[in-house]
């Protein structure tokens, strides 16, 4: 009995008291250690000078790292970083995550401290943005609105060979993005169907961005640009609509509207996509979307996870015959409409 409750409270103070390992790897990551660390080993006495750190606690910072995976010592006392730090942690490669870990140290950390006023107001609390229309504010500053598309690519892009492949496009000619951002995705999708004739719907600030990625990417011309709200009304038609990581950021109201919208855009015989990271409690991804649901509330206006019966059910309501979904990897899932021909 009196094991037990010690395995317990363990196991207790384990998840109540995560915040300090977190707190490990964001400290990491804003001091700069893991990039530093990149360009070699290096003893604790250089690391400090580089890195402009006190004495005090520097030894046990490094040691606890090391317990956690991200760094190694070396035989003659240096330090190193694993390789998984090597692969994700530092700043400037591809593949690193240490643009996310910034803003989850700088904006998401401070907001979930207020995690209980969240819940017991119902208001954000993150300092990023607030008001009704996030977006408009975001799009304000050329600074913001990089942020957010380069923060909305990173995630999505993990997914387009996924979504190319579980979907079967051969059958539709045309496909329109709402909320498609830059077109990023989009021009992933294309360059495997190139049969699709495919549009990006977004809010007009977005067209200059789009054009010169599209330019980078080597696809101008071979997709259009529509700008406009998506709530407002009319959407241009194609056979297919789809719509990724955005139905997350507005209620419930705004949802079902969207939705309507959508189900008048697309085709008879046609189908809507909508992939988010959908919360569905069979899953292994159950508890990580919920703790996402969390950070939306906290960090925007209207945002929230919502359940795949949810989801099935606005489709219905605004008029879809049929509603299937598949995982797209990566914790989101593809929910798709089909529209009677
Ligand atoms: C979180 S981003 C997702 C971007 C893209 N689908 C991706 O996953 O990479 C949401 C997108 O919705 C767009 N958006 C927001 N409000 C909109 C509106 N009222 N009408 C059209 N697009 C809107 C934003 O500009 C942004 O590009």
């Amino acid at each position: 009995m009196g094991d037990d409750v010690t395995v317990r409270a363990g196991q207790v103070l384990g998840q109540a008291m995560a915040f300090q390992p977190a707190k490990l790897v964001l400290a990491g990551v804003r001091l700069g250690l893991f990039g530093t660390l990149a360009q070699g080993p290096l003893s604790e006495e250089r690391l400090r000078q580089r890195l402009g750190l006190h004495p005090r606690g520097c030894d046990h910072f490094l040691a606890a790292l090391a317990e956690l995976g991200f760094l190694e010592r070396r035989r003659d006392g240096t330090w190193a970083n694993a390789r998984v730090a090597d692969q994700l942690l530092v700043p400037g490669d591809p593949a690193s995550l240490s643009g996310f870990l910034r803003l989850a140290d700088q904006v998401m950390y401070p907001a979930w401290e207020r995690l209980a006023d969240g819940l017991r107001t119902g208001e954000p609390q993150a300092a990023t943005y607030s008001g009704e229309d996030m977006f408009d504010q975001l799009y304000d500053s050329e600074e913001h609105k990089d942020g957010l598309v380069g923060m909305a690519e990173d995630a999505s892009r993990p997914l387009i060979p996924a979504l190319t492949e579980v979907f079967d496009w051969p059958s539709y000619g045309s496909v329109l993005e709402l909320g498609g951002c830059r077109g990023n995705v989009l021009a992933g999708l294309v360059a495997a169907h190139p049969h699709l004739d495919a549009r990006v719907f977004d809010l007009p600030q977005l067209e200059g961005d789009f054009a010169a990625h599209m330019s980078a990417l080597g696809m101008a011309g071979k997709l259009g640009f529509v700008g406009g709200d998506f709530f407002a009304g009319p959407l241009p038609e194609a056979d297919v609509l789809m719509l990724g990581h955005a139905l997350v950021d507005w209620n419930d109201d705004q949802r079902a509207q969207l939705v309507k919208n959508a189900f008048a855009g697309v085709r008879p015989g046609g189908a809507f996509l909508v992939w988010d990271p959908v919360i569905v409690p069979e899953e292994e991804s159950y508890l990580r979307n919920l703790l996402r649901s969390l950070n939306l509330q906290l960090m925007t206006p209207h945002g929230k996870g919502y359940t795949l019966a949810q989801c099935a059910a606005w489709m219905r309501e605004a008029g879809f015959d049929s509603v299937e979904h598949r995982s797209l990897g990566h914790d989101v899932t593809l929910v798709i409409a089909h529209k009677r021909a």
